[in-house]
Order: structure tokens, then sequence, then C-alpha cells
């Protein structure tokens, strides 16, 4: 049967004549390539940021300000979906393999994780990559997932949801008490130990935002695998891409979920899965896809689907604020014009820059290691006798954002990042170092 992608998800397929369409798809494709500004010095690559200049933004790791490349790159395609949204949409998704967009976002995830562009999947976030990790896996009663005490919401909750339905288990075990006194032998020895004859996957994130801490993930993967080789891992890496200078896909884990809408500075409503060709052959999708043909031929057909699962089967389907997906390439073109290095250096020297001024105040504990190796972009702190949402308010008052950490224990957290300058850290820091008396 000759199905073409012209039939995909197309009622009343229309021919495609290559006019309006093709003409708007083009235009919108040439404003989003354009050249990327000047990002040669900190101050250029701040000024891309529409933030709110009255204020000194150590929050945005919790979610991105666009940059002016990504606004840009969004407003294209808003306004050619906005002129004729069927034939963008149709010939951005469902044409020619050569014009296809996701396909070129990607293209550039993979360039900047180091990976093949056939083995990402479009989210819309950690949480749903999880989710549709965890919910994937074939697992069943008996098999246990270890999963670590540092671990977000939404890690631990995919699990439970997905363990209701399998019948497998969890089981919780801690790698550090207190994030700042852990050492990689002490994060490897840990997990290890952690391990039991049940256990088929171990979840782990990359930079915990409870703490700060940065795991050791090719180290701990590596030590995984030499013990215990089928067991599979599984990484949330919100807060370490694009914050700290690694080709992800060659970390170690079978599967690592990320928002990209966090230190990226991707379309908010965005993320990635990624797994290589063994991991996604593994896994199960659970949200109908639009973006492999043999599922909708085989369906079409009513037959079954043909060949091992891969990435483009799990990346969840339906119209999506495509605007936003299709947008995610120029923040990953305008990381790789900064350069993975000189970002992730920037953001360690601005983290380190706090650390040092909180440390050693009798009244101040900071929770983040000290080590640049076992922490990225955050640090969580508190102070005596201070509430950590007293302190976050008390520092708004200085017009100073910052976050508490959303854990059964909870710290006040500052995050040096690209739109801060050590100016604006000093403020912070000697803010916090006035309160605490
Ligand atoms: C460690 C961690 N994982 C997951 C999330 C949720 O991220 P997303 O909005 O991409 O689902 C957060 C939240 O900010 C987080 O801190």
């Amino acid at each position: 049967m000759d199905l073409t992608r012209r039939r995909f998800l197309a009622a009343a397929p229309v021919a495609f004549t290559g006019t309006l369409g093709a003409g708007s798809l083009l235009a919108a494709l040439e404003a989003h390539s354009r050249a990327l500004p000047d990002l040669s010095s900190w101050d250029a690559v701040r000024a891309q940021f529409a933030l709110d200049p009255a204020w000194a933004h150590f929050a945005s790791f919790f979610i991105a300000s666009h940059p002016a490349p990504v606004r840009d790159a969004i407003e294209a395609w808003r306004s050619a979906m906005d002129r004729d949204p069927f034939q963008v949409i149709e010939a951005g998704m469902f044409e020619e393999e050569s014009k296809n967009v996701p396909l070129k976002v990607q293209g550039a995830i993979a360039k900047y994780i180091g990976g093949r562009a056939e083995d990402v999947a479009l989210t819309r976030s950690t949480t749903e990559g999880l989710a549709l990790i965890y919910h994937g896996l074939p697992l069943r009663a008996g098999d246990e997932i270890v999963v670590t005490t540092h671990d977000h919401y939404s890690h631990h909750e995919s699990i439970r949801l997905a363990n209701e339905r399998s019948g497998a288990t969890e089981r919780r075990i801690k790698l550090y008490d207190d994030a700042k006194d852990a050492t990689l032998d002490s994060l490897v020895s840990n997990l290890l130990a952690g391990i039991g004859p049940k256990t088929r996957v171990v979840g782990l994130t990359w930079v915990h935002s409870s703490t700060g801490m940065r795991l050791p993930i090719r180290e701990m993967a590596k030590a995984l695998k030499d013990q215990h080789p089928d067991v599979l891992l599984v990484l949330d890496g919100v807060h370490g891409i694009g914050a700290v200078d690694e080709t992800i896909a060659t970390m170690g884990p079978d599967y690592i979920a990320a928002g990209t809408h966090k230190w990226m500075f991707a379309p908010r409503g965005t993320g990635m899965l990624w797994s290589n060709a063994d991991g996604w052959a593994r896994l199960r999708p659970t949200v109908p896809n639009f973006t492999d043909w043999e599922s909708y031929n085989a369906w079409a057909e009513e037959r079954p689907v043909k060949g091992p699962n891969i990435a483009a089967r799990v990346a969840p389907g339906g119209f999506h604020a495509f605007e936003h997906q299709w947008a995610m390439s120029a923040a990953f073109e305008m990381h790789e014009a900064m350069g993975r290095a000189r970002v992730a250096n920037r953001i360690a020297e601005l983290n380190t820059r706090i650390k040092q001024q909180l440390a050693g105040h009798p009244k101040i504990r900071v929770h983040t290691p000290e080590s640049p190796a076992l922490s990225a972009g955050l640090v969580a702190f508190e102070i005596d006798g201070v509430k950590p949402e007293d302190i976050v308010k008390r520092l708004r008052e200085q017009k100073i954002v910052a976050s508490t950490s959303p854990y059964a224990v909870t710290y006040a957290r500052l995050a040096g990042s690209l739109v801060n300058t050590p100016e604006e850290v000093d403020r912070a820091a000697q803010a916090v170092v006035r309160l605490a008396g």
C-alpha cells in the first residue's frame, strides 16, 4: 500500500502545491536560522534576555526567560503558522524528510549532546520524559526500582504511578547525609551498597535541586555497569544540561530525561529524552506518536507494527505548541556558539563566588559541595533561626529573586547563571550575610 506522509492525519488530503505553505515554511526557517548575535562577552549574552533589570534574578533555573534568538525563532514560526497553520505544519511534520522540522531539532540536540538525531525524542518536560521511561520499561511483580531520597517529586511519582500498573516495587536509598560532606568514593559506594538481588533499574538525578549536589554520573554509571551490567540506569538530567560541560549521550545512563526550558533556554514547555538503540528497543511507547511512519501504516493496515521500538515511537504525538518545539534548535545553537565549556566555567565561577562569600559565617550553613566537580549552578543554604521562605522574602524586599527547594527538607537557594554579573552575585551573597547578622 502506497501511503505517503501526506496521508498521516490529513482527513482530506490536499495536494501540496509548494506555494503558500512552502513559502511560509521557508520564510520561517530562514528567519529562524538568522545569524546568531555576538555572544563573545557575558554582557552580550546577558543583553539577549528581556529580564526586568530592576531585579537580580537568581532563580533562572526554575524556568527560562527566552533569549532573543529563541524569541525570534518562536515568532518566526508563530507568524508562519498563524498565516497558514495547515500548510506550514503539514509541510514541517508530514512532507519530505529533508524538510521535517522535528528531525532538524533532533539534529541540533544530537550535536550538542554528542549522540544521534534518531535517538532523541522531543518531549514537553523532564516530568513527561520520566513518566514515558518508567511506564515504558518492561517491569513486572518481583522487579525492583532503586531510586534515591534526593530525587524530585516528578521522578518519584513517575515510578509510583508506573509501579501501580506493573506491580514492580520501589526502594529509596540515601547517597549522603549532608551533600557538602559527600565524595566521589562515598557516592559510588553508597550507590553500589543500595543495589539488591531484585534491582532491575536505578534512578538518579544529575544535579539535585534540593542541595545543589552534582553527581559524578560517569563514574557512578561505570561502577554500576561494571558490577551489575543488567541493571538499567535512568537519569533526570534537567539541571545538568546547559550548565555542565558534558556530551550527555556518552555519559553512561541508559535513559536521560531533561527539560530544555531551564539551563538550555529553549522555549518553555520543551524537553528531550535520550536513549540508545538498545534502550529504545526495550521501551514500550505510552502515547501514540505522530513521528513514526510505520506506526501509522500499521494502524491503517490493521496489522502489528514492524521492527524494534525507536525514539520516534516514544515521542508523544498529538499537535503541540509547535512554534515552541520547533524553536528549540535556536537555543541549542546559541549554546554551541557560546561554547559548552565556557558556559559551564562561567556558571561554576559565579556559584563558587556565592559559596566563598557564605562560607565560614557562623550562622550560615551551605549544603552544596564546595568542589565544582560535585556542584553546578545551585547553592543551597540555611541561616540559623531564619526559615528558608523568610530568607527568600527578605531577599525579595531587596529586589533579589531567590527560591526555596520544593522537598521535604527545604533550603534557600541562589543560582548564579548566565543572566547574572559577578557584581550581582556579590550583592546577593552580601544580602544573605547581612540577614544572618
Ligand atoms: C530535579 C528536577 N527534576 C524535574 C523537575 C521538573 O522539571 P520539568 O518542568 O522539566 O518537568 C524539576 C523542577 O524544576 C527538578 O528540579
